[in-house]
């Protein structure tokens, strides 16, 4: 049983600012901090955290970033075996997060287009692992990836995150569609239906999840519908909590539980991180979680 993570790693750059500039405005904030980022790295070490077996597969450059794009995977214990150093500038991210915790987010992506499927291995992808994937590495490898994990029995979860184009047939073949609000009203222009799980689920024909921040989550299933609510918290960076919740999700579906308690776990994980700032560093470690979930 493992959780192999396909994204991407960011050094993110993360300016307080008193409001989130208006396009020509420019803000004065206070000093710049600089985290680990990256949502696919994100999501490995929220998982990781939670106690899955995690390996992370994607790029980074041979630049000083490097080294902090990649800190929060080292500190959790994921498994960088398949990570890749080539010529290009590490990802990059310019987050500015406002004294609610609301964020605005510029990428970029650099190394993380260099980011390839076969960097993990068809013996990798067997019936006991979880793939996880999000967007921002090419959509191509992404689908060639989940065709070899599929064809081999892998269970699959792709956050559509940020929303980008995937071939039909990649997201008719997946276990778990994971979207916030913003990601399934695109999809749901895009294939002519409503925004809701349910409708979503029926466009595709596969498991759907939506977070929906404050208001909860809503997954549309084969066996019918289940919404989580979110746990109130007084946010001071939202950075990286769709990416906690999908790998507190995965973590939680790797060890067996039922998709319900996984997304109350991945909710209750997702309502810590948004209390600290940073992503990756802000993800919490299992005894947390279960504490919250009491
Ligand atoms: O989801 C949050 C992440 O998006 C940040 O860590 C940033 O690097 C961007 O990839
Ligand atoms: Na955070």
């Amino acid at each position: 049983m493992s959780v192999i993570v396909f994204g991407s790693a960011n050094a993110d750059l993360v300016f307080p600012v008193p409001q989130l500039p208006a396009p020509g405005v420019t803000v004065l904030g206070e000093g710049v901090r600089s985290f680990p980022g990256g949502k696919g790295a994100n999501q490995a070490v929220a998982a990781a955290r939670d106690g899955a077996q995690t390996a992370f597969a994607g790029c980074v450059g041979r630049d000083a970033f490097a080294a902090v794009a990649t800190q929060g995977l080292r500190d959790a214990g994921v498994d960088l075996s398949r990570l890749l150093v080539v010529d290009q500038p590490t990802g990059c991210a310019a987050i500015c997060v406002d004294p609610a915790g609301r964020n605005q987010i510029a990428v970029a992506p650099g190394a993380n287009l260099a980011a390839r499927a076969a960097q993990i291995e068809d013996a990798a992808l067997h019936p006991g692992l979880v793939l996880l994937l999000q967007m921002e590495v090419p959509p191509e490898e992404i689908a060639a990836l989940v065709a070899r994990a599929k064809a081999r029995g892998a269970r699959v979860v792709l956050n559509l995150a940020p929303p980008g184009e995937l071939p039909e047939v990649t997201l008719r073949a997946l276990d778990l569609l994971v979207l916030n609000e913003h990601e399934a009203a695109v999809l749901a222009g895009r294939l002519g239906c409503a925004a809701a799980a349910p409708a979503l689920r029926g466009a595709l024909g596969v498991d759907v999840a939506v977070t929906m921040g404050e208001a909860g989550t809503v997954a549309a299933t084969a066996q019918g519908e289940v919404a989580v609510p979110a746990f109130p918290v007084v946010p001071v960076d939202t950075t990286g909590a769709g990416d906690c919740w999908c790998g507190v999700l995965c973590a939680g579906l790797d060890r067996g539980l039922p998709l319900r308690d996984a997304m109350r776990r991945a909710s209750a994980a997702a309502s810590i991180a948004v209390t600290r700032p940073g992503a990756a560093s802000a993800m919490p470690v299992a005894a947390e979680t279960d504490a919250l979930l009491g």
